[in-house]
């Protein structure tokens, strides 16, 4: 899948003298991003239209052909497709004009924002696209959040600008008034819709016209300088003289681009472009890789690592199991923060302080896998993973550093899960086992041993569903749901000695998470509301705190 020829013939040694200098050669041609979008704003398109200038497919369609086009690679897309929704991340990596480009997709649905979090936990820049009609959609707003807590660069696209759409002006207005983000338009469009004609780009002064290219072709990009007095021939004059009116405005009084104000996640490029139609995708493209940052330091336990660091170090952000049904497997999926990996090396687990031997890395491309010989900062491998690893969970070598952990979302609904069937329990522990482990949902238990059914704690419904659908599909049992009519948790951050303070409280179930912790469920905000007026000592968090060093409950 790597097609850039490296610098040397093999990479050298760690003990060589021009190790530290193809580490850096290969960390600095690097870029990770994720896409952030509500669904339908075209992520699918916009992707797979990178990719067609990656060369990493050769035909449109490839990354959304469904049905008989793709091979059914796991149970639970057949639920994807009888839902027409996008449940699982996958990785993609492409080369383009000498950089790797690691793509961190991310599942459209608000019901996964939980997984779409812990992608953007591994990447470095994010790019937040709009529909040009609809401006900033909900699931936007809210992994725009995420983003900003990781203060991580954020690049926007405005797609669908050969359909009717919002003023352009209104659009970079409303980002900055409701995110509290600067803009600065790269470039600017002329017209939009039926009398969409262009852009220009604000840098060079060139204009870059529209033509509708055949679906799933590269449009061929016919570009003209400003001043060509051609331009006036091929473009009407009241909507070339808006679009000059409008940048004069953008020279006086929008945002100069300051790349490190990008960096530290205050200003967001902006570029107006139609994925579907491929105009403006290239020209992104290229600006985005001259402007994202490459793979960043991360914080750890031990300060900021450099990815420069010679030895390898990475965390675990995601778990997913049967990714291929014929396999059953379950995989680990590993961004790298430091150093080389190579394939069969021996690492620390940090949690466990357990040694690993690290065979049959893969490299995940969509639903493909290729073992991987070495990878940098900013890659991300997948591991088969027997159940040792836990989201967050770090890898290293060398001196132990531990990354920040990746906290939980707050769930909003829990259900009893029932399993009705005693002779299918092994199947049911492994199946809640293991969908626990993943974080496909977080599974609480009641502090009465007795009752040993497992309570699903989810940020939405379609999660749920997600467990029942795969644990009847992938381990063959099928359960009951049992609404427990509670809508908020919170975590007790002393434990459970803190709890014991308080004595008896009321209007809400105390239970435990996976990891012996105190929670408390409440049935709406008031109760929760009553409970801290009445006890202003008792400290409550709304996200579980990370975890280290201890295995959770198993079923
Ligand atoms: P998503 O992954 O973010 O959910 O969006 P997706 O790419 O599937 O795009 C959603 C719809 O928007 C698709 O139409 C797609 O063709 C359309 N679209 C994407 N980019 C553009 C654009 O630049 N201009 C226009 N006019 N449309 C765009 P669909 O009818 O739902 O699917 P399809 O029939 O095209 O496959």
């Amino acid at each position: 899948m790597r097609s850039v020829p490296p610098v040397y013939d093999s990479f050298p040694s760690s003990s060589d003298e021009d190790f530290d200098a193809a580490l850096a050669n290969e960390v600095g041609r690097r870029k990770n991003f994720a896409i952030i979008s509500h669904p339908d704003a075209g992520k699918t398109t916009l992707t797979e239209k990178l990719l067609l200038y990656g060369g990493a497919i050769q035909q449109a369609g490839a990354v959304k052909a469904r049905g008989a086009q793709r091979k059914v690679t796991s149970d639970w897309m057949e639920l994807e497709k009888q839902r027409g929704i996008s449940i699982t991340s996958t990785v993609l990596q492409f080369d383009y004009r000498n950089t790797t480009i690691n793509l961190l997709d991310t599942p459209g649905h608000q019901d996964f924002s939980e997984d779409t979090y812990r992608t953007l936990a591994a990447a470095d820049n994010a790019v937040m696209l709009e529909d040009a009609a609809k401006g900033l959609e909900p699931q936007t707003r809210k992994l725009f959040e995420v983003c900003r807590l990781r203060q991580i660069p954020i690049f926007t696209f405005i797609n669908k600008m050969d359909r009717p759409g919002q003023e352009p002006l209104a659009l970079l207005d409303e980002i900055e008034a409701e995110l509290g983000l600067l803009t600065c338009a790269v470039n600017w469009p002329i017209g939009s819709g039926e009398l969409f004609r262009g852009v220009v780009d604000r840098r060079t002064k060139e204009v870059f016209l529209f033509s509708r290219a055949e679906r799933g072709r590269q449009s061929i990009e016919k570009k003209l300088i400003l001043e060509d007095p051609e331009l006036r021939n091929l473009v009407e004059d009241d909507l070339l003289d808006k679009a000059l009116e409008e940048l004069e405005l953008l020279e006086e009084a929008g945002a100069g681009m300051d790349l490190e104000l990008v960096h530290a996640g205050e200003l967001t490029p902006v570029f107006f472009g139609s994925a579907m139609t491929n105009f403006g995708v290239r020209p992104f493209l290229d600006a985005f890789l001259e402007m994202a940052q490459g793979p960043a330091a991360r914080t750890s336990s031990e300060g900021l690592v450099d990815p420069l660091r010679p030895e390898f170090s990475g965390f675990v952000f995601k778990l997913q199991a049967n990714m291929d049904p014929r396999h059953r497997d379950r995989v680990a999926f590993i961004r790298i923060c430091s150093g080389r990996f190579e394939k069969d090396m021996t690492v620390r687990h940090a949690r466990t302080g357990k040694q690993i031997r690290l065979s049959r890395p893969q490299k995940i491309f969509g639903q493909d896998r290729a073992v991987v010989d070495d990878a940098f900062p900013g890659d991300v491998i997948g591991l088969n993973n027997p159940g040792m690893f836990a989201i967050g969970d770090t890898l290293y070598i060398g001196k132990r550093v531990e990354y920040e952990g990746i906290p939980c979302f707050s769930p909003e609904i829990f259900s009893w899960l029932r399993n009705p069937n005693p002779s299918a329990f092994k199947n049911f522990r492994k199946g809640v086992n293991e969908l626990r482990e993943e974080g496909a949902v977080q599974i609480l238990y009641d502090t009465d041993q007795s009752k040993r059914d497992p309570i699903l704690a989810a940020v939405g419904q379609l999660q749920m569903e997600v467990v029942q659908h795969r644990l009847e599909n992938e381990y063959g049992v099928s359960t009951r749901l049992e609404p427990m009519g509670y809508q908020v948790a919170r975590w007790v951050d002393g434990g459970w000695n803190e709890l014991e303070k308080v004595g008896r409280i009321f209007n809400c179930k105390t239970v435990q998470d996976s990891w012996f912790r105190p929670v408390l469920l409440f049935k709406n905000d008031w109760n929760l509301n009553q409970l801290q007026e009445e006890h202003t000592d008792l400290k409550l968090s709304s996200v579980a705190p990370v975890v280290s060093g201890v295995d959770p409950i198993s079923l």
